[in-house]
């Protein structure tokens, strides 16, 4: 694969700062020589900038750090402006990162004349909008951006390509808030929470995801916000929600991912630095993308796991 690396210093969506950290910790953690040992041709395109732009204030006088926010979204909506023919690794960065990454790749699906899949790993469901976020905090926001459920203009740019909730698959979620947990209700995201996984294990939703996105023939983007893990094993993250996925669940999760042969870009979410222990978290993630990019246990055909 040619993957291109793009760093998503952004942390101003998060209450708690040092996500600007995590594209540096990535890469000092071997990001890049982990997926060209695998056989990829690797390209670092260096860290995206944000956009020095001033919109209007909303009413919700909580939210913190708007213009820099939204800088960052139109940033990094123009930043995935990458070729069909890459498979982009985002390094970022909180997840308010999303919001310009995830409409980047619906437009660059269409443009290919498939649809767009998202896989969102995470503890959070990210789908208040500017008036429910009672932190203010806009990494919690990014879902409800990018399927247009909620208006974020001016502020946020006008999506041409909105992503269909139809086709997003959320696993991992342990802590959602109430306006949230509404909003969800009223779509039809699948959602396996950690009481599914727990009842019918990681795989079982995965597989029925894949299997959709295939049967469509879309692209899939995957968003991994590092709060998805057990904090126990990825204690560098700002919003710490204790049971999530364990070691073993998420390299399953990686290499029905590789197996499946249907990622066409990711996101690393989330990955604060400065709240890790000598590197740890940062080596764990760059072993679970390169798992999904392909390192296993044996040598073995593709797709001999998930069908
Ligand atoms: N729901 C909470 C909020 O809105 C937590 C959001 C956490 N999001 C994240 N990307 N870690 O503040
Ligand atoms: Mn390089
Ligand atoms: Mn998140
Ligand atoms: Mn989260």
């Amino acid at each position: 694969k040619h993957i291109t690396l793009i760093g998503a210093p952004v942390q101003t969506g998060a209450w708690r700062r040092g996500c600007l950290m995590g594209p540096d910790a990535l890469r000092t953690a071997g990001l890049e020589a982990a997926l060209a040992e695998l056989g990829n041709e690797v390209v670092d395109a260096g860290d995206v900038a944000p956009d020095a732009v001033t919109v209007p204030a909303t009413a919700n006088a909580r939210i913190r750090d708007l213009d820099l926010c939204a800088g960052w979204v139109r940033a990094l909506q123009a930043a995935g402006d990458v070729a069909q023919t890459t498979t982009p690794i985002f390094m970022g960065g909180d997840h308010l990162m999303a919001a310009g990454t995830v409409p980047a790749m619906a437009k660059r699906a269409e443009a290919d004349g498939r649809p767009l899949f998202v896989l969102w790993l995470d503890a959070h469901s990210d789908i208040h909008d500017f008036s429910t976020t009672d932190s203010g905090n806009l990494h919690g926001t990014p879902v409800a951006y990018f399927t247009g459920l909620s208006d974020f203009t001016p502020q946020f740019p006008d999506l041409s390509v909105k992503v269909d909730t139809a086709n997003i698959c959320m696993i991992g979620l342990r802590s959602v808030d109430p306006a949230e947990k509404a909003a969800l209700a009223r779509t039809d995201i699948q959602v396996a929470d950690m009481r599914a996984i727990d009842e019918h294990g990681i795989a079982a939703p995965l597989r029925a995801f894949l299997q959709k996105v295939e049967a469509a023939n879309g692209h899939l983007h995957v968003s991994f916000d590092v709060d998805f893990l057990e904090p126990d094993i990825a204690p560098a993250v700002g919003t710490t929600v204790p049971g999530g996925a364990t070691f073993r669940e998420a390299h399953l999760v990686m290499e029905y991912l590789h197996d499946s042969d249907l990622v066409t870009s990711l996101d690393i979410a989330e990955l604060n630095p400065f709240m890790d222990d000598r590197g740890k978290t940062a080596r764990l993630m760059v072993d679970f993308v390169a798992s999904l990019f392909g390192k296993a246990v044996l040598d073995r055909p593709t797709r001999s796991r998930w069908t």
